[in-house]
């Protein structure tokens, strides 16, 4: 039986059982400190979820106090939890280098890493976007590390931006010659969009690889594994398969809503379709959130539209802002049935450590899915 089938205690005292009947759950309260097991607010922002042998781990940015903490000085931490609610540290699980020669030196940007795990290797498998030391936002790569068990440490094997040398598996033969350079564009303006939508900045990377920020990585049913990457300047998302070992990519990949400029992507899949949550390009101020559905991974993908509802009454921020948070992952609940959790990010960029963590649970109506404000829930939302 599953640690998150069996009966568990709740910090509240209540009973609560995943999977079975619940009685009474602990409460999720979007934006509050959320201490871990010691007391101490988790550290783990642009985090992703991995759903391991009857534990939930939670992967993430270990940021520290002051703006520096924007820079990756400790590495990813990991914590593990029964019940969402209740979350057990279990240490930093891939550690930034000290070897100034290591493309993961202290000083890096390390952002959004996610794990999964790979059944036929029995490796679990990081991958994460990765801003080389010192140069800004400029290098725009993906990093990979790997672990035997899942709460590391992780070893770094190296980062790329993806898919050089190939073209989108789509691309319309016309697009392969044409200009690879801005010369002669003005930023911003019709031609300059009309030219990123015809795939200047494709055919401009394809030598040395497409850009990679904002990242998320999804297992399909079948087991293979998606990489979405904000590509071409954050302008067009870019969806990468990844090998069967999970630590490179086949060459197959898909751009979808060129020039639509979406980061921040989650991905989940509910009743054979797939959905993509994003958000726009403002760095780490908050903005409208934005859902997309597709009938398969490599579209067409349909833009839904901002799926947020209702105000936070602490920052009176609503769908315009999403209630001040920005979307880092998808969780389908382990142990219920059809319940997904969007989680998002408050980033606290001059105090980056005092980020805080906003989740919502997924409501689908026959308008489609929508995230409505709660100002405290719990799992037992998902019973009724
Ligand atoms: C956001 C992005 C964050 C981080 C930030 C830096 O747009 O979603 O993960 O990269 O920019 O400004």
């Amino acid at each position: 039986m599953k640690a998150f089938q069996v009966i568990i205690m709740a910090m509240t005292g209540a009973w609560v059982t995943m999977g079975g009947a619940v009685t009474q759950a602990k409460d999720v309260v979007p934006g509050a400190l959320w201490p871990d097991n010691h007391g101490v607010h988790i550290n783990a922002h642009g985090g992703g979820m991995l759903v391991h042998d009857g534990l939930i781990y939670w992967f993430g940015e270990h940021k520290i106090q002051g703006r520096r903490g924007n820079t990756a000085q400790v590495g990813v931490h990991c914590y593990s939890s029964t019940d969402l609610a209740a979350w057990t540290d279990r240490g930093i699980a891939l550690a930034v280098s000290e070897d100034p020669g290591s493309d993961i030196v202290k000083g890096c940007v390390i952002e959004r890493p996610k794990v999964i795990y790979n059944a036929a290797t029995k490796k679990f498998v990081m991958w994460f976007h990765l801003e080389l030391r010192g140069q800004g936002y400029n290098a725009a790569r993906t990093g990979v590390a790997v672990s035997d068990t899942v709460t590391g440490p992780y070893r770094f094997i190296h980062s790329l931006r993806p898919n050089a040398g190939t073209w989108p598996y789509d691309f319309p033969e016309a697009q392969k010659t044409g200009p690879a350079t801005e010369e002669g564009l003005k930023g911003w303006t019709e031609p300059w969009l009309a030219a990123v939508k015809a795939g200047l900045f494709v055919r401009r990377d394809f030598k040395g690889g497409q850009m990679s920020r904002d990242m998320t990585l999804f297992v399909d049913d079948d087991g293979k594994a998606y990489h979405f990457h904000a590509a071409e300047e954050n302008l067009t998302m870019h969806i990468s398969e990844l090998s069967d070992d999970y630590l490179s990519f086949t060459g197959k990949y898909a751009c979808i809503f060129p020039a639509g400029h979406n980061e921040a992507p989650a991905v989940f899949k509910r009743k054979g379709k797939y959905y993509l949550l994003t958000s726009g390009c403002t760095g780490w101020a908050p903005n409208p959130a934005r859902l997309a559905v597709a009938d398969s991974i490599w579209g067409p993908w349909t833009a839904l539209g901002n799926p947020c509802q209702g105000v936070n009454p602490e920052n009176d921020l609503g769908p315009e802002k999403t209630f001040g948070g920005q979307s880092t992952y998808v969780l389908p609940v382990p142990g219920k049935s059809d319940a997904y959790i969007a989680m998002f990010d408050m980033w606290r960029p001059r105090d980056p450590i005092d980020g805080r963590y906003l989740w919502l649970p997924i409501e689908f109506t026959e308008r489609g899915p929508s995230i409505r404000w709660k100002t405290a829930w719990n799992l037992n939302l998902f019973d009724q």
